[in-house]
């Protein structure tokens, strides 16, 4: 999806103009263009404004728009930018039914004060316009097409501004706008992606890719470094597996900016989470796949931040393994010694991802920064505390949780904090080592996952943990985010706290 800024002197013809609909009576007033049909569907109930509601009206007329598609944005004094990016969402949908493919709004529907609702409303409409064809052959990707719309790659959107100075700040926003949805789609390609296509090595060479592209440092650790590392809890991970483990250190690094602050970001990459000898039940064992989805949520994140030239320092670590039962598998009661020199007695490999992130959290430690914000696909329990409308965050630093929860919310990417009480570390006590990966309760799993990864983080170190199991894929109740696959969600928070962090 191309997005563009315009002011209104040129002459643009277009397929559809876009016409956002307050709840308000003077849309009906005999100056708006569009009072008379506005009236008919008010009339039959049609359309109304509500949020959510969209109106398509076909006119087949040559110098005009072709079409308009109202778009129902609620009551005027009650919108805000999560309601505009929602309305944002609907209308990609209704324009991908309708198969168009240009479309343009003016921007004054807005109120030309109202800078970040036009972005939001961009975001929403762009965030909308993914598709993941890459493995339908041509008659059937056609077919979907048909389905689903035009494919969103050849889609135009065009924003009229009354002001040539109006266009260039909305274009500058909306360059922004489409750093963070490539970034986002990124993150959703990445999790979308087959468990034999997308191995570790994949990944990492995708990443070193990436890095060279937009001018990040990065460093390759397979498992002989690992090993070196005496990262032998993230080997025991991938250890029944044939496919190598890979470790990627990223680094982006402010050019021009005196002791910049430096966030490092850890992300969970189990390209496959079978659950190893503690094999999974067959029941949606596809999904798992993504199940690297914090791995690819950071990588859209550092990404993003080294293209939008932030000014905070950032050093990502994906850290990249699969999860296979086999002959020289991990076996519950094995005994691991970690990077830390802490033990763990290994109770079940399907508690896999709080294994790799503990020596990794160590590894990023070594790195000075200040503060470490962790993301993972880590249990299944954080589904079943709070559904699928949020992810749980945990930590030890309350400050930088409200943060990461505050710039979530204006986001519409909701996260809620859990205790992490030291409590809970109880249940991880073992006679055989200093602390067990799981107990046979499964209640409060998402903190049991947390408090673990709390015994590698060291003193004074400012940390948080999200645990984004519920959230990375199959999410059906946000209009501007796919209904199907992989989410992408989170990404845009991450992005936020980098560019405001203050340490
Ligand atoms: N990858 C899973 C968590 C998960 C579950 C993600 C469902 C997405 C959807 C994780 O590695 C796992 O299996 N966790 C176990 C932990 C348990 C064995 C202590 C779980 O949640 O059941
Ligand atoms: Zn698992
Ligand atoms: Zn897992």
């Amino acid at each position: 999806m191309q997005l563009e800024s315009t002011h209104s002197q040129t002459t643009i013809s277009v397929e559809c103009e876009i016409l956002p609909v307050f709840q308000t009576q003077d849309r009906e007033s005999a100056n708006h263009p569009y009072a008379d049909i506005l009236r008919k569907l008010k009339h039959t109930e049609t359309f109304t404004g509500k949020l959510g509601q969209t109106a398509f009206v076909r006119f087949g007329g040559k110098d005009k728009a072709e079409s308009v598609l109202f778009v129902g944005c609620g009551p005027k004094d009650e919108f805000t930018e999560e309601k505009a990016r929602v309305a944002g969402g609907h209308t990609w949908s209704k324009l991908a039914t309708e198969k168009t493919h240009l479309g343009a709004i003016k921007t004054s529907f807005f109120g030309d004060d109202h800078a970040a609702w036009i972005r939001a409303f961009a975001e929403g409409l762009v965030l909308n316009a993914y598709q993941f064809h890459k493995y339908l052959n041509t008659s059937k990707a056609e077919g979907k097409t048909v389905a689903r719309g035009p494919s969103a790659k050849k889609c135009r959107f065009i924003f009229v501004s009354q002001t040539r100075e109006l266009a260039d700040q909305v274009r500058s926003d909306l360059e922004d706008v489409s750093v963070l949805y490539e970034s986002v789609n990124l993150t959703r390609d990445w999790s979308n992606e087959p468990s034999n296509i997308g191995t570790p090595e994949f990944y990492a060479k995708e990443a070193q890719k990436l890095a060279k592209k937009y001018g990040l440092k990065c460093k390759l650790l397979n498992e002989a470094a690992a090993k070196r590392e005496k990262m032998d809890l993230y080997l025991a991970v991938g250890q029944g597996s044939e496919r190598e483990g890979y470790i990627v250190q990223l680094e982006y690094n402010p050019k021009g900016v005196k002791k910049p602050k430096t966030v490092c970001l850890v992300g969970k990459g189990i390209t496959f989470d079978s659950g190893g000898i503690s094999i999974k039940p067959s029941l949606r064992m596809e999904e798992m796949k993504h199940d690297m989805t914090g791995a690819a949520t950071v990588m859209g994140a550092v990404v993003a931040a080294a293209r939008l030239q932030l000014t905070t320092r950032v050093i990502a670590f994906i850290g990249m393994a699969e999860n296979m039962p086999s002959g020289i598998a991990t076996q519950p009661g094995n005994i691991i010694r970690t990077r830390s020199g802490k033990t763990v007695e290994i109770i079940n490999t399907d508690a896999e991802g709080r294994l790799i992130l503990a020596d990794i959290l160590d590894y990023a430690q070594d790195f000075k920064p200040d503060c470490v914000v962790d993301v993972a696909t880590l249990t299944g329990a954080v589904g079943v505390a709070l559904g699928k409308q949020c992810a749980a965050i945990l930590g030890n630093d309350d400050e930088l949780i409200a943060d990461l929860v505050k710039r979530g919310a204006e986001k519409g990417e909701r996260l809620w904090q859990l205790p992490l009480w030291d409590e809970y570390f109880e249940d991880m006590k073992t006679d055989h080592a200093d602390m067990r990966n799981s107990c046979n309760d499964s209640n409060g799993g998402t903190i049991r996952g947390a408090i673990f990864l709390k015994q590698f983080i060291r003193k004074g170190v400012s940390w948080a943990h999200m645990d984004i199991a519920s959230m990375a894929n199959g999410l059906t109740s946000v209009s501007y985010l796919p209904k199907k696959g992989a989410s992408g969600i989170y990404v845009r928070t991450l992005v936020d706290f980098i560019a405001n962090y203050k340490g």
